[in-house]
């Protein structure tokens, strides 16, 4: 499918020079919805994934459907102060900023096998965090999938400085 022509590409948003990618507008098509979720679970569907972990907002809205659809769990990595129980926390540099990125202490256990999703690979500064998130509580990050992926800002350098993931994005932007 050519999942391209769903996304949206917002000029100057949210501010001067940057393209903003809109996938609302692939939410809103039913179809091309369901089917990019099945594909990025067909790629995780031989490696034994215990659970799906995904950053707020955007990666809910590929990790549940993702979990729902493989029967496991979906353990969510939230902004500091949104968990209410004890947490791990990450510093971690945003396109646009800066955060601290939190987990729950009991989220995942340790040798658990996990997928880790979100909508968008941009500077990978958020999934640079949620790997380390993972891998703090003895998680293994036996893949990552994404929605949209922009080559041109090289999150999988700043993932290599990690270690070596299978990665899976649906569409590149170059
Ligand atoms: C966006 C996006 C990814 C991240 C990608 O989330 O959903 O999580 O940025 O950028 P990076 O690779 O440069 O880190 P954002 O923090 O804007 O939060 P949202 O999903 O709540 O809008």
């Amino acid at each position: 499918m050519d999942y391209k022509k769903y996304i949206t590409v917002v000029e100057d948003y949210p501010k001067e020079g940057i393209r903003f990618k809109d996938i609302t507008t692939l939410m809103q098509n039913g179809p091309a919805y369901k089917e990019a979720i099945n594909e990025m679970k067909e790629f995780a569907k031989d490696k034994n994934i215990d659970v799906i972990v995904g950053p707020e907002a955007r990666g809910f809205v590929v990790g549940c459907p993702i979990a729902y659809a493989m029967e496991i769990g979906f353990a969510p990595v939230r902004k500091k102060g949104k968990l209410p129980r004890e947490t791990v926390d990450m510093d971690y540099g945003l396109e646009y900023g800066e955060d601290q990125l939190s987990m729950h202490l009991d989220s995942i256990k340790p040798g658990q096998r996990v997928l880790i999703t979100d909508d968008l690979l941009a500077t990978g500064g958020t999934i640079h965090a949620t790997v380390k998130l993972v891998e703090e509580l003895g998680g293994i990050v036996a893949g990552l999938a994404f929605l949209i992926e922009l080559d041109y800002l090289n999150g999988r350098g700043k993932l290599a400085e990690l270690g070596e993931y299978d990665i899976f994005s649906l569409v590149t932007f170059q």
